[in-house]
């Protein structure tokens, strides 16, 4: 059975971007692949976070992700921190990342822009973290947003290299995954790019969050003055209203929009009324799934309980292993 790997940083409340680029790939694969699901709390650790958040914000998304769907039995979903095996594989990973390619890499660069006053060693070998979470488990496919596509390269890299210095064939060579064949961007609603947590107020549409304020955002979102011409090209906001149309509404819906869009009688308003009575029937039942599953110690703990279990089976065999490749035997 093939490997797969995936996590998420426990920065906030998950949004819709990280469900159609993220989740909805894990439900479906938990089904058919050896599966390791996880939060990845020990990469949030760059932007130093309170205990306090952090243990709220990992709580926060066990819930989301039990919510959703992940079921336990059938994935191993686990808390990065639960697993030590990963810190020390990481040292060992660290010795061969190299400088110059941890400074090129985008999220490096961004990360130096927005973040000044803390570029701290965490933020340079966050790659190498990254890499050792999916190579541990020796992932055959990795579902991640585009956002995601050079980490990934730079794990194959690093694992590469790693076979090539020991002269082995160990790590296989991880490609990412998704259930449509393409890398997924879900956009924003306030028209820069993809929907982010970080993308300012009115940006994301989080999964826990009343209807009134999802409804709002919304309606909010930018539009033009309309077409001017028959079948005239959409710019890029209205471009970005129909593809979050194309997630939760019916395409009869859609094409009725698109064909209102190119005789010229569509009307902002009323679309944006149907893309959100349409995103509250999707979000609504999972919000309230989330607040049941908040609320369930037992639950929580148990399903931590199992994947930590799972996943710690897995690592410490990939460590031994590396162990004894690398040249560490024991005299005793
Ligand atoms: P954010 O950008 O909100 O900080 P993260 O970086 O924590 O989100 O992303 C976690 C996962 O969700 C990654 O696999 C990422 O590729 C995916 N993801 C996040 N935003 C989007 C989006 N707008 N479209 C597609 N995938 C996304
Ligand atoms: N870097 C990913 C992000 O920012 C999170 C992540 C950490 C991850 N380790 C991973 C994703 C391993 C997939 C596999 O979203």
């Amino acid at each position: 059975m093939q490997t797969v790997v995936s996590g998420i940083r426990p920065t906030g409340k998950l949004h819709l971007g990280n469900y159609f680029g993220a989740v909805r790939n894990f439900l479906e694969m938990q089904e058919n692949y050896r599966s390791y699901f996880f939060i990845a709390d020990i990469h949030s650790l760059t932007t130093h976070p309170t205990p306090g958040d952090l243990h709220g914000s990992v709580r926060q998304v066990l819930a989301e992700y039990l919510a959703m769907g992940l079921d336990p039995e059938k994935c191993s979903l686990f808390i990065q921190s639960d697993v030590p095996e990963i810190m020390e594989l990481y040292t060992y990973m660290n010795m061969n990342a190299y400088l110059g390619e941890l400074e090129r890499s985008a999220s490096f660069k961004e990360k130096i822009r927005t973040q000044k006053d803390n570029v701290n060693a965490g933020l340079l070998t966050y790659p190498v973290l990254m890499a050792v979470d999916i190579l541990i488990h020796k992932a055959d496919f990795v579902p991640v947003g585009k956002d995601q596509a050079q980490h990934l390269e730079m794990t194959r890299q690093f694992g590469n290299r790693f076979n090539r210095l020991y002269d082995v064939d160990f790590f296989p060579e991880p490609q990412a995954y998704s259930h449509t064949g393409e890398l997924v961007k879900v956009p924003g609603l306030t028209g820069q790019g993809k929907m982010s947590k970080s993308g300012g107020e009115g940006d994301a549409v989080f999964f826990d969050e009343d209807d009134k304020v999802i409804q709002k955002k919304i309606m909010r979102a930018k539009t033009d003055a309309g077409p001017q011409e028959m079948n005239a090209e959409k710019p890029i906001e209205i471009l970005n209203l129909f593809d979050l149309m194309g997630l939760v509404c019916e395409n009869d819906v859609i094409e009725k929009f698109n064909d209102d869009y190119n005789n010229c009688t569509i009307r902002y308003g009323d679309m944006k009324k149907q893309l959100a009575e349409d995103m509250l029937k999707f979000v609504g039942p999972i919000r309230d799934r989330i607040r049941e599953v908040k609320s369930d110690d037992a639950f929580l703990s148990s399903a931590a309980k199992i994947g930590a279990e799972k996943a710690r089976e897995s690592a410490v065999k990939t460590v031994k292993e590396v162990r004894e490749i690398i040249g560490f035997r024991k005299f005793y």
